[in-house]
């Protein structure tokens, strides 16, 4: 091995002049790495760092969860902002937001002194009650394209690297490590893939992450076809691919794992000892130029994310701060659903008030702790009962029995425990346990005026809906959920928030349940979430995309400028939104398109575009959204390719997946 360089030998090596060509750098650190050093790079150590290497000043880069939040079980036990979960931030259907929560997340991770963000994740949420929905985003793809991509954007305008995770098809925790996902091309390329396409091709995303299981025979971390051919060849990615922390244990040789393009095993060596690795290339299982090619990925974003650059020249850190705890609250007030409001129950009138009761198992819980590799630990945590009661302070006298007070609320749903909403492991049971129900109907026999907020990260069945008045959705919505919380409940905030995966009524009714087997049939094929609810006409509790506010919007002067598109047209479908009501809010205008006739079977609808736009009471606003090829396209699995067939498609425009206010259409001549 060569002799360790001085600090001034190393500061004239051309990769450490940041004034030179990325790729410059990046060739000229690889060509003095020695085959021994590559091999030590390619696998971790210290469980979040990959190993330095001291003779050229690569030191360890460090990762760290997670998708809501730095982790302190990744990060030294940092105290860090407790952001909303995915699933919450999602329900904003705000871009912008999912953007500034990346910057302020990549900020606190420069703080810490760490490279790379564990996030976001962006697995399909597919099953209900898969255990990691809450650190998901939702059922849908273009949705979930579009707030991945401003999420990664956020996090690496910081240098700071994103880690897209779990690729591809990890939509269940049980038997995650060793279970095979069975899915159809078509489904791959409609359902599964499109975040992990858009955060490469729009966002430059810099690293991903692969899953578990196998897809289609073959595990995550060996994937060729999912990752040399698709994600590096196909979407252009020029960052590198981790494993999940030990998703190698079951693959059997190490060869596949470097041709296919893992650069980096994760937590330690399993595949990539130095013995594995040396062995498999004598025997030609892989060349040294496919290691080098791993190899240069890593040190690219090395590069990119400014570790051999002088810190004053590469965006500070800053964590806790008050800006931050802004986002935090912002994407949760952003976020909260308001489900059902019988009679305008909600808001709540802090003047006519007396008496409230706060009650309920998840009335007076912290969450920030649990869930598995998510968890982060916050400088302190807005519990639901202590947002209220600080809203309710002098006003309000808070009272714990349901038959003395005014109204109550009562804050129940799940937690971060195995088999609920947790890393693992999936839910048990869709409805809550025959114990918590049974809390709920005795809290509204004995005052039925009472709201039910839920915290939980996925549906859950209600089949007490019908005896209470309102319902909020709070996911876990973060520090400052407790403010947040009671700000939509007294109407300081208008509730924004839109259901970003389908409530089922039942488990049954759902097209996607966990499987035991470690073969898991994707049957439902494209037909995900409302894309079957709709097509099968099955009532959900909820539809995808529904959320109330306290005032009311209408929709009018539907325009498409044009009746035909061709193939390089752009169609612009413009709408007026007016608030009609009393009050300041935000609508999420929804445009799903449907395929009127189709040689292949294609959902009722689909989402296509959105926008959120704020009004005050009486304003009227045009939105304006863009609907290309393909948005009409399909996945036709006979030619392999995306193809829009020519005809009538209509362009829906609603409140909901099922509250659909406008109807126009066009027709597709290719
Ligand atoms: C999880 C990943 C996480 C990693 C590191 C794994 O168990 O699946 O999401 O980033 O651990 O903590």
């Amino acid at each position: 091995m060569s002799e360790k360089l001085s600090n001034e030998e190393l500061s004239k090596l051309p990769f450490m002049n940041s004034n030179l060509d990325l790729e410059k750098r990046v060739e000229d650190l690889l060509g003095r790495l020695e085959l021994k050093e590559k091999f030590k790079l390619s696998s971790g150590t210290k469980f979040f760092f990959t190993k330095p290497i001291k003779r050229l000043g690569i030191p360890h880069y460090k990762m760290t969860d997670g998708p809501h939040g730095i982790g302190p079980h990744s990060s030294g036990d940092s105290v860090c902002t407790y952001f909303p979960v995915g699933v919450c931030r999602a329900a904003t259907w705000n871009p912008e937001l999912s953007e500034k929560f990346g910057v302020a997340v990549a900020q606190e991770v420069r703080d810490i002194g760490y490279h790379m963000l564990l996030g976001p994740g962006v697995n399909i949420q597919r099953a209900p009650h898969c255990g990691r929905n809450f650190e998901y985003q939702t059922e849908d793809p273009y949705l979930n394209s579009k707030l991945a991509v401003h999420c990664v954007k956020g996090i690496q305008s910081q240098r700071i690297a994103a880690c897209v995770k779990h690729y591809a098809c990890n939509n269940q925790e049980t038997n995650r490590l060793t279970c095979n996902s069975i899915v159809s091309e078509r489904a791959l390329q409609e359902i599964y893939l499109p975040a992990f396409k858009a955060t490469a091709c729009e966002a430059d995303a810099w690293s991903y992450m692969t899953c578990y299981n196998k897809v289609n025979g073959v595990y995550g971390s060996e994937h060729k076809n999912l990752l040399k051919e698709r994600l590096m060849e196909e979407w252009g990615f020029r960052g590198f691919v981790v494993s999940d922390w030990g998703a190698t244990q079951h693959i059997k040789n190490t060869g596949p794992c470097v041709e296919a393009g893992l650069s980096l095993e994760m937590p330690t060596a399993i595949k990539y000892t130095y013995k594995n690795m040396r062995d498999a290339l004598d025997e030609g299982k892989f060349t040294e130029e496919m290691l080098n090619e791993n190899i240069r990925r890593l040190l690219r974003v090395m590069f990119l994310t400014g570790v051999f650059d002088d810190p004053s020249t590469i965006p500070p850190g800053s964590r806790n701060t008050s800006e931050h705890q802004a986002v935090a609250r912002k994407i949760a007030e952003e976020g909260i659903v308001l489900l059902k409001n019988e009679d305008n129950f909600l808001p709540l009138d802090i003047n006519s008030i007396k008496k409230i009761a706060v009650i309920g198992p998840n009335a007076n819980k912290k969450m920030s702790r649990g869930g598995g590799s998510s968890q982060v630990k916050p400088p302190y945590e807005i519990k639901p009962i202590e947002g209220i009661q600080e809203k309710c302070k002098g006003k309000i006298e808070i009272v714990d029995t349901p038959s003395e007070a005014d109204v109550v609320i009562y804050v129940s749903g799940l937690n971060h425990r195995p088999h609920k909403d947790s890393e693992g492991s999936d839910r048990k049971r869709f409805h809550l346990t025959t114990s918590l129900i049974n809390r709920i109907n005795q809290a509204i026999q004995e005052n039925p005026k009472i709201i039910v907020v839920l915290i939980s990260g996925s549906p859950i069945g209600m089949d007490w809906i019908d005896k209470v008045p309102a319902v909020i959705e709070a996911w876990y919505p973060g520090m400052e959920g407790g403010h947040a919380i009671a700000s939509v409940l007294f109407g300081d905030v208008n509730p924004s928030g839109k259901l970003p995966i389908t409530f089922p009524k039942k488990l049954e009714d759902s097209p996607a349940q966990i499987v035991q087997d470690l073969e898991v049939n994707y049957d439902d094929g494209i037909f995900v979430g409302y894309r079957y609810f709709d097509t099968n006409n099955i009532e959900p509790l909820f539809p995808f995309g529904h959320g109330l506010s306290y005032t009311t919007f209408t929709y009018e002067n539907l325009n498409i400028n044009k009746e035909k598109m061709s193939e390089n047209d752009t169609i612009i479908v413009s709408v007026d939104i007016t608030n009609t009501g009393k009050r300041a809010g935000a609508e999420v205008v929804q445009l799903y398109v449907q395929d009127v006739e189709c040689s292949v079977d294609r959902p009722l609808k689909e989402l296509k575009g959105f926008e959120k736009v704020k009004l005050e009471p009486g304003e009227k606003k045009s939105v304006s959204l863009e609907l290309k090829k393909e948005d009409l396209s399909f996945f036709d699995e006979k030619s392999n390719t995306w193809k829009a067939e020519n005809g009538i498609f209509n362009i829906l425009i609603g409140s909901s997946s099922r509250d659909i206010r406008l109807e126009g259409k066009i027709e597709y001549v290719g």
